[in-house]
């Protein structure tokens, strides 16, 4: 179905867990108050709503969390939702701790594409960022998933955590090392001022890229499609996978902007940037046949773009954690 400016909306990134095994800096350093499971919608309730929403034109689903593998089951669910009519690609993106353990069962699934979210392959910064050791748990589950036939890509957020203007150029450079070496897009992230997220600032994917442009001169752009995300990519001559950026701050997608969001407990979000959205749990649990009313609602009102740049307009005052990236 179109938006109000006329934006097809066809993808819904759905969060199925707000818990996580891990502890970034930039999320949840603390943690966060867990909800009561009763608040958490269950799957049949997930799938319900799918069902709905593919019958307005979404097409392409996200499991995102906390971190969906730490949901039982989930594996089940991808399974479901991958069988629902009009549904065309599901696909998760996962901190990677549980990633070997699930991939023979993703692979059963059905799934469409892993994303994994990697910062660093140092371990000092990546237990720095994430508060964990188990870095080469995340490593081993990338190279594992890169055997398969699902197409895998690692995140990278770019943010500048202590606060020293460095753009880190050489453990960037060392990440895209995987790329290089297997058959893995290595996508860039401008950090975000979301939760915990606006006490850094973000690094541009344009630093990032000169840094790259300079090691890797044969950089040269990407046009084919690596799935239905705002991320723009690149070739370099001999590696297996592409590098992509998603500037999300310095090169605003909002006018191609395809997605909706659901959140663990039920909350129908238009957009990143803002906390207004509707609550549909209450919805699929009282009123089924109101379902599509409201997914409709608020795809139709979806606004414009974030205001990411002035930062009082930004309504979001949740963690990343609960909206699921
Ligand atoms: P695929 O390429 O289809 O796998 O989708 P994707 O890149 O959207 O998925 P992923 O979950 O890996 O998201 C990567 C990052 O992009 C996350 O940090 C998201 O917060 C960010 N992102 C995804 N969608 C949007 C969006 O609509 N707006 C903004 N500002 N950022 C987004
Ligand atoms: N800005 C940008 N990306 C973020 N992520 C988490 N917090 C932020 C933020 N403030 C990333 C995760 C993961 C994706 C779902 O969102 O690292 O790759
Ligand atoms: Fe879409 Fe909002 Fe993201 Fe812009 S910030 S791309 S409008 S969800």
């Amino acid at each position: 179905m179109k938006d109000r400016y006329g934006r097809t909306i066809e993808y819904m990134r759905i969060s199925i867990t707000d818990r996580c095994n891990l502890r970034c800096r930039y999320c949840m350093p603390d943690g966060i108050e867990t909800v009561d499971m009763k608040e958490i919608l269950t799957y049949e309730e997930i799938v319900k709503i799918t069902e709905e929403a593919a019958k307005s034109g979404i097409r392409h689903i996200k499991i995102t969390g906390g971190e969906p593998l730490v949901r039982k089951g989930c594996t089940e669910l991808i399974r479901k939702l991958k069988n629902v009519e009009g549904i065309e690609t599901v696909t998760m993106t996962t901190n990677g701790i549980l990633l070997k353990q699930y991939l023979g069962e993703l692979q059963k699934s059905g799934i469409d594409g892993i994303n994994v979210s990697l910062d660093t392959t140092n371990p000092k910064l990546y237990r720095e960022i994430t508060g964990s050791d188990a870095m080469s748990d995340v490593l081993d589950a990338i190279v594992e998933a890169s055997k398969t036939s699902i197409p895998v890509k690692v995140n990278a957020v770019l943010f500048d955590l202590h606060g020293d203007g460095q753009t880190n150029a050489a453990s960037y450079l060392k990440l895209l090392r995987l790329a290089e070496d297997y058959p893995v897009d290595v996508r860039f992230i401008e950090g975000m001022p979301i939760g915990r997220g606006k006490a850094f600032p973000t690094i541009s994917s344009e630093e990032v890229f000169a840094e790259v442009q300079k090691a890797y001169p044969s950089v040269s752009q990407d046009t084919r499609l690596h799935g239905y995300g705002p991320a723009k990519y690149y070739t370099i001559d001999g590696f297996r996978g592409s590098i992509g950026f998603i500037s999300a701050i310095h090169g605003k997608f909002c006018d191609s902007c395809n997605r909706i969001r659901l959140s663990a407990v039920g909350f129908v979000k238009p957009c990143l940037c803002y906390g207004e959205g509707y609550d549909l749990k209450d919805v699929v649990r009282n009123h089924p046949s109101q379902i599509q009313t409201v997914l409709q609602k608020a795809i139709y009102e979806k606004p414009k773009e974030h205001c990411f740049e002035k930062e009082e307009q930004i309504s979001e005052n949740g963690n990343m954690i609960s909206i699921g990236g």
